[in-house]
Formats: C-alpha cells, structure tokens, sequence
C-alpha cells in the first residue's frame, strides 16, 4: 500500500485496507496477466487508488472502488444528504465526496431554460417548448451546450434536465419545460439537448420517468395506461434520450404507473429501462419520490433524493439483515460509479463553484436566436406582419411593459439577468421617427384610446404556468380576452403577441390581423418579438403542440381522463385542479385516448383545431415537389423491418425574402393496423434565400411501419399498403404529397 499514512479515524479503517490491499493484488495480477497495460498501474495501485487508472474501462474502475468500500461508503453514494445535515452550496440536490477513496461529490442541479435553484449570474434561455418549436436538432444541440457549460461552471456535475414528458393534457403546468405532444419530435429534441448538455461536462437526466402528465394531485395521482400506449407514446422520447442521446441518468416520477410507484417500479426501472431499451445509467429519484426501501432497491432505483430517508439507515439495516442482498446494492452503487467514471467525474477537473459567473455575450446572443427561431407566426392577414412604413405603434398589456413573461416558473425557474421588455425591445428598434405608446390595459377605455391613435396595436397577452399546478383552463387568465377584442375593436390594424407555455384559446381570433405565438422568450424578450415584427428575422417556428379551438373539443376532455378522481358509492368525486399541493386524496387519471394522444386524437376525431401541430406560416412563401420514396416495396418476412426508407422532395423559397421551412413526413398506416391517422415520423429544417431550391432526404426508420404487439411484446411490421404524406404540418391540407408504400410479407 506504498505505506502512505491512513488519515482515515473511523473504526472502519482496518477493513477499508484490507480490501483495498486485495483490490491492488488482483489489479497487478490482471496487469501481469495483460488484462491492463499501463505501466503507471501498480504504483497507482500502491497508492491505493487503482481505479484511477485511467486507462481502464469505466465497468473497470468502478468494480476495483466497488470493492475498496464498505457498507457505510455504499449507503453514502446511494442518497443525498440535507442542507442542514451537511451544508453545500445552491444545489437543488448534494451527496458528499467521500475523499478517502477519492469519489468526488455529486452535485444535482436543476436547469430546464438555464441554471435555477437560484444560481446568479446566468443565462436565461426561451423555454425548452419555444427551442422544439424551432424543428432545428442543431439549434437544440447548441441550447444544450449552453446549458451545460453554464451548469459545469456552477460546478454542477449531474444537470437535473431535459423534462422529456409527452404533453398529454393542454392544461398540463409543465408543458413549457417539456418539447410537446409528438413521441418522435419530443425524442428528437431530447437526443440532441443531452449530447450538447453532456459535452460540456455534467450527466444530463432524463426526467421524468414515467407518465408524468399532469401536475394536479402529482403526489398521489395513479395513471392508468395500457402496454402498447407506453410503448408507442411515452417510452420513446426515453428511448430515444437512451440510444440516441446515451443519457447518463434517469428521474423516476412522483405519481404511480398502473398502481405502483414510479420510483419502486420493476417493470418501468427494470424490464423497459434496463431489459428492453438498454439503460446502464443511474437512475434517481424525484425530490421525494422514493415511498420504500426494499421494495425500491429490488425494483432498480439507484439513489434516493434529496435525503436518505429510505436508502440511509433503513437501507443499510436491511442489508445487514438480508431484506436487500449485498448484491443488489452493489448493482446500485456500480451504476453510478460506472456512470461516473464513463462522464469523466473522477477525471475532469472542475473549478467553479456556485457563485462562478457563467453568463456572456455569447450565450445572451444564442438566448435571442433560440428565441427568434421558436417564435411562430399563427396569422398574418393582409401581410400586416413585418411591420413596414409605420408612424406610431401603440404597445398594450402588462405583458409587453416592464415585467413581461419571459418564463416559466417551479424547479426550472431561472434568475435572469436582466429580460428586455417588449416595449423597450419596440422602442429601440423602431427608432426615432416611429412614436411607441404604452398601456398595461388594467384600464380598458384608456387602452382602447391609446390604440385609436396609434397605426398599429400590438397586445401583449400572457399565461402563467407553473410546476405544482395546471391550468384551470385554457383561457388566457385576467381581462386579456376582453382586451384583445376592445383594442381589435378601436384599431383594425391589431397584432396578438402571445408569451404562454402551451395553447390558449383565441375567442378574438377573427378580430385581429395578426398573431405570434412567442412562448416564454427568455431574456432577450423585447429585442426578439422587435426583429420578428420588423422582419429582421423570420419566424421560422411551428407548433409542437396543437392548439384547440374551444376548451372541451381536447384528447382529455373528460373528468376520469383529467384531472382524474376516485370513484365512490356516490359517484366519481373529481381531484380539484388547484392548488394540487393540497389534494390529500388517492386519485386516478386513466389515458383512456390511449394512442390518439395531441394530433392523433384530432385526426382521429375529425375534430379540427384552432391551429394544427406542426403548424405556422412564414414571411416568404415554400413550395414542395418531386416526392421520391424509396423503396417503395419492404420486405416484412422475419416481422420486424429491418431497412429504412428514402423519402426525397424539392423545397423552394417562391417569396421574396429569406426564410426556413419545416419538411414533416407523416405515416397513414393500413386501418388493421389500429393506428392513429397519421404520425409524424420524420422532419428537417431548411433554410433558403429567395428563390433558392434544395433538395430534402427524410430518413423513415422501421420503426414508422411497426405496431408494439402486446402478445408477443415486441414491434412488428404488419404487411399491408402505407402511406408515406409529406407536407409542412400535421392537417391533411398541409400534405400535398403523397406515395404509397407495400409492406409484403413474402
Ligand atoms: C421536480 C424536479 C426537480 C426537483 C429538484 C421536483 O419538484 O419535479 O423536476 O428536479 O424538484 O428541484
């Protein structure tokens, strides 16, 4: 043991040395044996540190530390520990260093649009929903490597982010931190943020793990969700997270699958997780998620947070008694250590800290880009947008002065530098010979005076949304639908700005000439909503979620879909929506839409929404030709595809300006197929000069052919004729092109 003095008191000391001893032994002799090749190695060992070596494999050094620790060392990596109890900086989550065996700390941050839990000095970003609604993966990437650099600095080593959840319910408070409605683009969008996240260092997480929906009753709410529902709508953004993204670990959630807790649940943390889609990280638990210690630990949840209520004492008792087999506790620990080791944590030297300043012109820049790019023009009659040859522009709305709403708020909350408001944002860009107004519109009649004057109005309506609670409804909140219509009354050139994290209803939309959706923009704000309604930029987003055109035409329209309730001898008695901290009763939401979730539920319907998914217009004008879908014939004999297919088309910018179009491929299947209308399956973004044409290659993997048969648990390509649409959204008026594919089974 190269004879170096233990500074270790405890009367754990003489064992801790024995198996290190041992370790060092075995390490020298694979060493000896060509196992390992570093010469380096056994005077490491001697140091008594052989899984320092470097150039062993991560399962490698994690097994040579697994078996220098002892029970107490195993606990301590499994939970995380109070501030009270140990001290640590912002962190929303900390489990100690153990310096004796040089495993450093694990510090859990959350950060969803830029660093939160308070941290200072940072970047605030658009929402997560506004950056999906680019449809650009780079540009995702990139707000990922943001985010992990800015988390890194702050000495954030495990990001508590992306929020991949499916936004099944349109009230849902969390759907501005999550990508949308649509497995495919939410795992897109969750590949590419985890690959920038962890380029920049931390372990990005994928949360939350499963069927995490709602927010009402989060705590005691059981989702009931049949198989073939998980495993075509929920599971693949996680998969896609894993086997994409090769995220380093996983939140289970707060509310029950089918009756079990997510975070003691064999079947989402083991046979789907691990079994089925080849999970190796950690997987750790919601803020007070984790209900027992047996039961967790058997199921596969690896380390409890924020404390060590159920893996502390509890948890060592009952290895000690043969409740939970050493083995079983040693899987848990050597996932995280093999993560750890696999991201560099042992080797990467960190040195900021919580109070690090992280935040520069450049990411303030990107903020703005990821901004402008999210932003979604919903209508622009008579092309009243871009702004052009105006005198005077009257700002109306709270939302537009000087506290817009630049975000969202719960654990994601971000503390922003400084947010542009939008009238500053207006100010500046409009320049000297353009008079801006402003009203905050709590008095109508002077709102409507002010927007009488001016040549243009532009309102600025918001709605909050919030972890811990949904929306009551879809309404914009306060007087702001009666704003709308009065200011759309008195001025026939009035412009809706939207700053919401999800859809609202437009009772006013026949009123006003203009609509942009501009989401939760960040703190650039005021200087992104002046470039798009000057036309400085266009705004090239579209919908990743549908907007409904009246508040019960929704998937979710029923009280057992959501909020959900119990049933009693009485009847169903409904969970109340708000506030959901409150709700101390066992309540149920069953997915009774099972697949028709979003889009595929209108489609379904025939229900035709206010705005479609995959919706939103541009300032120039694309057309799309020459579809070419190869091969147009597949094989399906073994059952599962195996080939992808070649979906060819011709963009063209036939306007006048420069801008971006969203190719979408969507997939009718055959009707035996019980499957929603259409689902989208592929997607780029491509931006043009005027006149510019280019061609576009979609990629459709097999999996746009297949059905999760229950039966026999696994995908499978049913024969049949296919649809392959191409178009610029989800509506079937958007699809001009289309080609048939045969699926033959041979
Ligand atoms: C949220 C998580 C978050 C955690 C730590 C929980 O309430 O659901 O998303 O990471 O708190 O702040």
């Amino acid at each position: 043991m190269g004879g170096r003095a233990s500074p270790f008191q405890s009367g754990e000391k003489h064992t801790v040395r024995t198996k290190t001893d041992s370790v060092a032994l075995i390490a020298c002799l694979a060493l000896a044996m060509g196992v390992v090749s570093t010469m380096t190695f056994c005077g490491r060992a001697g140091a008594g540190r052989p899984w320092m070596n470097r150039s062993l494999s991560a399962e490698q050094r994690a097994n040579l530390l697994l078996h220098a620790m002892t029970l107490n060392d195993e606990i301590a990596l499994v939970h995380g520990v109070s501030r009270k109890a140990h001290p640590f900086e912002g962190y929303a989550g900390f489990v100690p260093a153990n310096p004796r065996l040089g495993i450093p700390a694990l510090k859990e941050a959350d950060g969803r649009a830029g660093v939160g839990n308070g941290a200072k000095d940072v970047t605030l970003l658009p929402a997560p929903l506004c950056a999906s609604a680019s449809w650009d993966t780079a540009l995702m990437n990139e707000y990922g490597s943001v985010l992990g650099e800015e988390e890194w600095g702050k000495g954030t080593n495990v990001f508590l982010g992306p929020t991949i959840d499916i936004v099944r319910v349109p009230e849902w408070g969390r759907a501005f931190e999550t990508y949308g409605e649509d497995p495919y683009l939410n795992g897109q969008m969750a590949a590419a943020e985890i690959k920038g996240v962890q380029s920049q260092g931390p372990i990005a997480n994928a949360n939350m793990y499963l069927t995490m929906n709602q927010e009402t009753n989060r705590f005691r709410q059981n989702t009931v969700v049949d198989e073939r529902t998980l495993q075509e709508i929920y599971l693949p953004p996680f998969q896609a997270a894993i086997q994409r993204g090769q995220v380093g670990t996983f939140m289970c959630a707060y509310v029950k699958a089918n009756g079990i807790p997510s975070c003691e649940n064999p079947e989402l943390l083991t046979t789907f997780l691990r079994k089925e889609l080849g999970f190796e990280g950690w997987v750790l638990s919601d803020w007070g998620a984790t209900h027992s210690t047996v039961a967790s630990a058997k199921a596969g949840l690896d380390q409890e947070m924020p404390t060590g209520r159920y893996y502390g004492q509890s948890l060592k008792a009952a290895v000690q008694d043969g409740g939970v087999s050493q083995a079983t506790l040693n899987e848990l620990d050597r996932r995280i250590l093999v993560t750890m080791f696999r991201h560099g944590l042992f080797d990467k030297h960190q040195p900021g800290n919580w109070n690090t300043d992280v935040g520069s012109r450049e990411h303030a820049l990107f903020s703005s880009k990821a901004a402008e790019e999210g932003a979604v023009l919903l209508k622009d009659e008579d092309h009243i947008l871009p702004l052009a040859g105006i005198r005077s522009i009257a700002v109306i709305g709270a939302d537009g002065g000087a506290k817009p709403l630049a975000e969202g708020g719960g654990s994601s909350y971000v503390v922003a530098p400084y947010v542009v408001s939008p009238v500053e944002g207006i100010r500046n860009r409009a320049g000297k010979n353009v008079r801006v107004t402003y009203a905050d519109g709590s008095d109508l009649a002077q709102a409507a005076k002010l927007a009488r004057a001016a040549s243009v109005a532009i309102v600025f309506a918001d709605s909050w949304e919030t972890e811990g609670a949904d929306r009551p409804n879809l309404n914009l909140p306060r007087n702001q639908n009666q704003l709308v219509s009065i200011v759309a009354r008195t001025n026939s050139h009035t412009v809706v700005v939207l700053n919401t994290g999800g859809a609202v209803l437009m009772p006013w939309i026949n009123e006003v000439r203009g609509i942009v959706e501009a989401w939760y923009p960040g703190q650039e704000d005021g200087n992104t909503i002046a470039a798009i309604l000057f036309g400085d930029v266009d705004p090239a987003g579209k919908l990743p979620l549908t907007f409904p055109r009246t508040e019960s035409a929704v998937p979710t329209g029923t009280p057992e879909q959501w909020p959900g309730g119990t049933q009693t001898p009485h009847g169903f008695h409904v969970i109340p929506i708000h506030p959901s901290r409150m709700s101390g009763v066992e309540g149920t939401s069953v997915y009774s839409e099972k697949l028709d979730v979003g889009y595929r539920w209108y489609d379904a319907s025939q229900v035709h929404p206010l705005f479609p998914f995959g919706y939103g217009l541009s300032y120039t004008t694309f057309k799309l030709s020459h579809l070419q879908v190869t091969p147009t014939k597949l094989d399906t004999a073994a059952g599962l595809l195996t080939q992808d297919v070649n979906v060819q088309v011709v963009v063209t910018n036939t306007g006048r300006r420069a801008g971006a179009e969203v190719v979408q491929a969507y997939v009718k299947q055959p009707a035996e197929n019980g499957e929603p209308p259409r689902q989208l399956c592929a997607f780029a973004k491509v931006f043009l000069n005027p006149g510019q044409t280019s061609p576009v290659t979609l990629i459709l993997r097999p999996r746009s052919f297949s059905i999760y048969d229950t039966a026999a648990r696994q995908w499978r390509s049913p024969a049949g004729t296919y649809q392959v649409l191409v178009g610029t959204s989800s509506a079937l008026r958007d699809l001009p092109l289309r080609n048939n594919l045969a699926v033959v089974s041979q």
